[in-house]
């Protein structure tokens, strides 16, 4: 198995996103390939390879020509030593990107890998010393991953067969940021797993990723709309759809904005699951991601609050915003003011007491959300 890397130092890894891929999801590429009827005319090329874990392909495609790059040296170094057959290069994939880099010229390309896969923005809050490398505009994005599906676009692959987050297929803004790829590209195959299948990365900061296999389309690409309506599998058996569930933040504002209440009952910025599970709800300041919350619509905040507090969710869920029950909320409604504002009296300026048959039945609808959670699946 290949799947370490010695020679790289902890903030070199998280710099160069250097966690490498297990062989079962190499040995699940080459079943979904073979079943596509890649033949030994593709060239199979691996832009950021590492040591070289996709060339293990080789073993199910003997016959097709292997092309590999990484921007790291000493990994092109043992790739070559691991894989003496593959074609290789060291230059940064994302600058000056052409076939003639890799000497592909008309081949029909299939490009395999797990690129990495790191907000280009977010390094310095997490104390890594950062290495910028050029980027061409056209693939510029602020996660390094979202450039390489970029780039694999403008190598005009046929087939594409990468590891990336999930969030890139279903939040939004991840999608639509790589909409140079989705719209030229549809989805064959793919399996969700946790980061945790990486043996180097943290136990914190657990997110859901998918290996898929997209084709080159000419009509057209991947709508976020597919994408929700799209059932997805993980490793583990469990099944979900986006669409299957109704979410909060389609009923209140996620985001600062400009509007003011009286009285003022601030929340935190609300990004995903993951982030809620580190950050803040209910805030006595305001700051920059604070959201000013319409009285209205408090209810939905409480039970944000306290979804955080009683929700058991499996990490695929990571990226989702809050899902709830639309249909039977209203009949709740009073029960979650109630026992949200028990843990802030300050901040709703009143002093509650729910009782223990309040916070049953939160609880138990927040467990009948779950439970579909787990029914989905
Ligand atoms: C997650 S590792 C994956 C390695 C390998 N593809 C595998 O599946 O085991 C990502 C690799 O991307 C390389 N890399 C990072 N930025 C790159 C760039 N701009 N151009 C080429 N390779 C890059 C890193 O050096 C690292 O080896």
């Amino acid at each position: 198995m290949i799947n370490r890397v010695g020679h790289l130092k902890q903030s070199q890894m998280i710099n160069q996103g250097s966690f490498y891929t297990p062989e079962k999801f190499v040995r699940m590429a080459a079943d979904w390939l073979k079943k596509r009827g890649l033949d030994s005319s593709y060239t199979i090329v691996d832009t950021s390879c590492g040591y070289g874990a996709f060339f293990q392909l080789s073993a199910y495609f003997p016959d097709n020509r292997f092309v590999g790059n990484d921007i790291d040296a000493a990994a092109v170094e043992t790739a070559k030593q691991n894989f003496p057959f593959v074609r290789l290069f060291n230059t940064n994939a994302l600058s000056h990107i052409a076939r003639k880099a890799f000497r592909l010229n008309d081949d029909k390309i299939c490009i395999v890998g797990n690129p990495p896969y790191n907000d280009v923005t977010s390094q310095i809050g997490r104390n890594v010393k950062t290495v910028r490398h050029e980027i061409d505009g056209d693939v510029r994005s602020r996660d390094l991953g979202i450039s390489f599906l970029k780039s694999y676009m403008k190598l005009d692959a046929d087939y594409v067969l990468v590891l990336h987050p999930l969030s890139y297929l279903i939040k939004k803004v991840n999608f639509s940021s790589a909409g140079f790829f989705f719209a030229h590209y549809k989805l064959l195959e793919s399996i969700v797993f946790s980061s945790h299948e990486f043996a180097d990365t943290s136990r914190a900061g657990e997110f859901p990723i998918v290996m898929a296999l997209y084709e080159k389309t000419h009509s057209e690409g991947l709508s976020y709309h597919t994408v929700r309506q799209y059932r997805f599998q993980t490793v583990e058996g469990d099944r979900f759809r986006l669409a299957d569930f109704d979410y909060v933040g389609d009923y209140i504002r996620k985001y600062p904005h400009r509007k003011r209440y009286n009285p003022e009952i601030l929340f935190y910025t609300l990004r995903d699951i993951n982030a809620l599970k580190r950050s803040r709800t209910f805030i006595t300041e305001r700051c920059a991601n604070a959201v000013d919350v319409d009285p209205q619509k408090l209810a939905y905040y409480c039970y944000i609050d306290l979804f955080k507090r009683y929700a058991s969710v499996p990490y695929w869920m990571g990226n989702f915003d809050v899902p709830f029950h639309a249909g039977t909320f209203d009949r709740y409604r009073e029960d979650f003011l109630n026992l949200a504002c028990s843990f802030y009296p300050e901040l709703f300026g009143r002093r509650t007491k729910p009782s223990k048959e309040t916070e049953r039945k939160v609880k138990r609808y927040i467990q009948g959300v779950c439970g579909r959670i787990s029914a989905n699946g």
